[in-house]
């Protein structure tokens, strides 16, 4: 039988349990897990980004990716339908204390004519906006996936205006795949990217959170607050599916559920 629920209930193969078998392992915390460290190298090459941090959810990356881009009293814009705003527990606004400025489209898809009038400038009557959260691919709008010129004009003037972009990439290799692109060229104007290797990349559990030197080396220490230093996790078929997650993302192709 297929169980087409989900991509998360994908299981690990035969040659990742092996990984995770023989994996060399350290304390994490202490940035000694041979395995993590390699799986982080691996993880920014293929987004070419500066550094990476393994944490334990997709959730818990989202979390640590908005703190590391807002304050207190801010506003993230997001599609009225994304993942953060409906199935994260409100973890922006417990963690962060910011709030959601949700933005409907038909498609799943934002686009910069979407979100500029949503944008709320500092003044004595407005907390002002300081990130826009962008989900490719869309999981609740059927897997949309972002033509990469509308990401990079969405980029392209946030960052004008000093307004990060997270892209909440879960599922960044099927998008990839569906535009024949690197994923690299899809990460390359956010600020951040997160995406999961427990879900069509087959791995039990782990994602990845990916960014500048310094907001991931802030992050690691928003990791431990929230409980997510895992010592030796034994990891090895989490860098396995690192490792499977081709830059194009070939096996994503194999996998049956894209954004579902
Ligand atoms: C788009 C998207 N972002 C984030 C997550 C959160 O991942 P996790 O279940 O690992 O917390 C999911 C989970 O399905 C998701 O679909």
């Amino acid at each position: 039988m297929i169980d087409l629920r989900s991509d998360t209930v994908t299981r690990p193969t035969p040659a990742m349990r092996r990984a995770m078998a023989e994996a060399e392992v350290g304390d994490d915390v202490y940035r000694e897990d041979p395995t993590v460290n390699a799986l982080e190298k691996r993880a920014a090459q293929i987004m070419g980004k500066e550094a990476a941090l393994f944490v334990p959810t997709g959730t818990m990356g989202n979390t640590i990716a908005v703190k590391m881009h807002t304050e207190h009293g801010q506003e993230v814009i997001s599609e009225s339908r994304a993942h953060l705003l409906d199935w994260e527990l409100s973890m922006l606004a417990w963690f962060s204390g910011c709030l959601i400025r949700p933005v409907p489209t038909s498609d799943g898809i934002l686009h910069w004519k979407d979100i500029e009038p949503a944008i709320r400038p500092l003044s004595s009557h407005c907390a002002p906006t300081t990130l826009i959260e962008i989900e490719n691919t869309h999981n609740m709008a059927g897997g949309a996936v972002y033509p990469v010129d509308v990401f990079e004009d969405i980029c392209a003037n946030a960052h004008s205006r000093g307004i990060k972009v997270h892209l909440d990439g879960a599922r960044i290799f099927n998008a990839a795949c569906h535009l024949n692109r690197p994923v690299r060229d899809l990460a390359a104007p956010a600020d951040s990217v997160m995406f999961c290797l427990s879900k069509g990349l087959g791995a039990p559990v782990g994602s990845m959170l990916v960014g500048t030197a310094e907001a991931i080396g802030r992050a690691r220490g928003y990791r431990k607050r929230l409980g997510g230093g895992m010592r030796q996790a034994c990891r090895g078929g989490t860098d396995r599916a690192g490792r499977n997650a081709a830059p194009v993302g070939r096996r994503s192709r194999q996998r049956p559920a894209s954004g579902v």
